[in-house]
């Protein structure tokens, strides 16, 4: 048995409507609260499109706590001094470079007088981070705007979103206000599970998942219980018909804990930092307590959820969640 206490997901895609009425259970009955992403047509970029998005959540879930991200655009201050008790990171985009950011960042200057409110009002920077570049070079092209960033706002916290390469890895130490969510996917893939047989095109998303060299980098990092290093699912689930279209991202969530349990071997304390107190301290987050319980029995991965194809859909793991 393994007893978890508070688990977070610090980066989730819920969508709205009935998406969100089918994925959610999967996220909490495994987490106590998770950070739900605003790249919804149109964004979370004001303060009743967030107000309701949040009640939305709030009505369809149970012992959960939503935090949540903000779309980037160019606030003011009176608008940030109003929205900052309601959310907990600002969510930059680079403009167009994944599903629903065509309103976007174009420039990273344009958001520099917004930087600076969120450094003095001590509001967290989420960021996606890839370059228009080489679809395999995009994260690693990155790393100079992640370095200007950490310059020019020593005390703003930048979270380097769902980290794909080992050059980000390395990054992370060079520079004290600079965080980093990582995975289940990019934990455990890598190119081979998406082109390396038939092409499937259920474990596409963006960033990419790389090589074996990056995926090493990330499950060390993890295994060491790096401080800063934190869970974010990144949890996208688009439906079969849209990823056979090509739409980009994995619906993880059913699958979360189970894989986790299985990727730590029996390391709880590793675990624990990882799924919850790494989160809570770099963030004070304040979240109300609550355990998550597994246990030694099997888990089948459903193969659907709604009209959405879940990772290791059917695959078979050696624990569960309780009351599940
Ligand atoms: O694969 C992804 N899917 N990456 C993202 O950045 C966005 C996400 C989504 O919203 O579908
Ligand atoms: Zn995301």
């Amino acid at each position: 048995m393994i007893t978890l206490n508070t688990p977070i997901d610090m980066h989730l895609h819920l969508r709205e409507g009935k998406m969100l009425r089918d994925v959610i259970p999967y996220t909490y009955n495994q987490f106590a609260a998770a950070v739900v992403m605003p790249n919804l047509v149109p964004p979370v970029d004001n303060i009743d499109r967030l107000l309701s998005y949040k009640d939305e959540i709030l009505q369809n879930s149970k012992n959960f706590t939503p935090l949540m991200n903000l779309f980037m655009r160019e606030y003011t201050k009176e608008e940030l001094e109003v929205l900052k008790d309601e959310i907990f990171a600002i969510k930059l985009y680079p403009a167009g470079i994944t599903t629903n950011s065509e309103e976007g960042v174009k420039s990273i200057e344009n958001v520099y007088p917004v930087l600076e409110i969120m450094q003095e009002l001590d509001i967290p920077l989420s960021v996606h981070g890839e370059t228009n570049g080489f679809v395999l070079d995009r994260e690693r092209e990155f790393a100079v705007v992640y370095e200007k960033l950490a310059c020019d706002f020593p005390n703003l916290k930048i979270i380097m979103e769902h980290i794909s390469t080992y050059n980000l890895v390395e990054l992370l130490d060079k520079y004290d206000n600079l965080y980093a969510t990582i995975t289940l996917h990019h934990l455990l893939l890598t190119l081979d599970d998406l082109i390396g047989g038939s092409l499937n095109p259920h474990n596409f998303c963006k960033p990419v998942v790389k090589t074996p060299k990056d995926r090493d980098a990330l499950q060390k990092i993890v295994k060491s219980g790096h401080k800063k290093v934190m869970f974010g699912s990144d949890s996208a689930p688009h439906s079969i018909k849209n990823k056979l279209k090509g739409a980009a991202g994995l619906f993880s969530a059913p699958v979360i804990l189970p894989a986790l349990a299985e990727f730590f071997e029996g390391d709880v304390e590793t675990f624990q930092k990882f799924i919850s107190d790494n989160a809570r301290e770099n963030f004070d987050l304040n979240i109300p307590e609550r355990e998550v319980v597994l246990v030694e029995e099997e888990y089948i991965a459903p193969q659907l959820v709604g009209e959405v194809k879940p990772m290791f859909a059917g695959r078979r793991f050696t624990y569960s969640v309780k009351n599940f």
